[in-house]
């Protein structure tokens, strides 16, 4: 390892299971000596297995639903008091959708669920930071990543309102990027991952032929969850400064491909 995180402090929104990218995310910052706080629901929390990845990083829990502001506010009080000091980093990994869990399709949707769905999944991004402003938690140049899908600016048949929480959480990454960037040389990036097996990937219907798709269309496959990790660890380190405001394709090549052999040969040889 690189000693890369050395000396951050963190907050690490969204590991629920081993599966998880945050999960991945924060044993890499472990590895690469960031200190960090882990957060999520009190159900998530409930399932209990966020507690050995607690002990295996050696970080401390806080349950916080990121919807809400009092439940933010004491988790940024909390860290700081926890780490002794400001946050260099912050991972936003945090997608929900009813609409998605209940198989409604696109134009049956539920509004209720539908306003859910973006309040956790892009609102929330804006939470957190104006959390983070009020209390001037955050560090010059500390660097923050939502994660989001390329159906932000591609339709795909079952993304649902998730398509648009994901644009909406890229535009919210361009904004606070440019107030925070002029406030505190904060960077806010995006960065769009491949199709990854994980509680909330499985949960869009048609799921497994999706992944084998993207990974034939992609020319270097599709990119793990493990290698999002170390792309999470670049994005926070001092190597990236000067990177902000960006939606960061990290897909093994896919938004830019328009079609592969692999998938034109299911056609017809080529
Ligand atoms: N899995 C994929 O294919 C894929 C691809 C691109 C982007 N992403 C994005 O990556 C991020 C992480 O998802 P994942 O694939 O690791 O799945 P995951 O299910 O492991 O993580 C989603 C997390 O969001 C948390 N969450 C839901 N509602 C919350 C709330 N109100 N408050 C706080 N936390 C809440 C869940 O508890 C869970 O930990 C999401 O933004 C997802 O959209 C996933």
């Amino acid at each position: 390892m690189y000693n890369l995180l050395k000396g951050k402090r963190g907050i690490i929104f969204g590991a629920l299971n081993s599966n998880s990218i945050a999960w991945k995310v924060a044993e890499r910052a472990h590895q690469e000596g960031a200190t960090f706080t882990l957060t999520n629901t009190a159900l998530a929390l409930r399932l209990g297995e966020l507690n050995a990845l607690s002990e295996s990083t050696n970080s401390k829990i806080i349950e916080a639903d990121v919807t809400v502001m009092e439940d933010l506010h004491n988790l940024f009080t909390q860290t700081q008091e926890i780490l002794g000091g400001k946050i260099d980093f912050i991972l936003h990994s945090v997608g929900m959708s009813p609409n998605i869990r209940k198989n409604r399709p696109y134009m049956e949707m539920d509004y209720n669920f539908y306003q859910k769905t973006l309040d956790i999944s892009a609102l929330s991004l804006h939470k957190v930071l104006h959390t983070a402003y009020k209390l001037d938690a955050l560090n010059d140049e500390a660097s923050v990543i939502a994660l989001t899908y390329i159906a932000a600016q591609r339709t795909f048949p079952d993304y649902t309102d998730m398509a648009e929480a994901k644009a909406m959480l890229e535009s919210i990454v361009r904004s606070s990027g440019f107030h925070l960037g002029n406030h505190k040389k904060v960077r806010v990036n995006s960065i769009s991952q491949s199709p990854t097996a994980t509680t909330a990937g499985n949960g869009v219907s048609g799921f497994d032929a999706f992944i084998d798709y993207a990974e034939q269309m992609s020319p270097l496959g599709n990119a793990s969850a493990d290698e999002c990790a170390d792309y999470c660890v670049v994005m926070f380190s001092d190597l990236t400064k000067k990177v902000t405001m960006q939606n960061l394709f990290h897909d093994g090549g896919f938004s830019n491909t328009g079609v592969s052999k692999t998938v034109m040969n299911k056609f017809g040889e080529l």
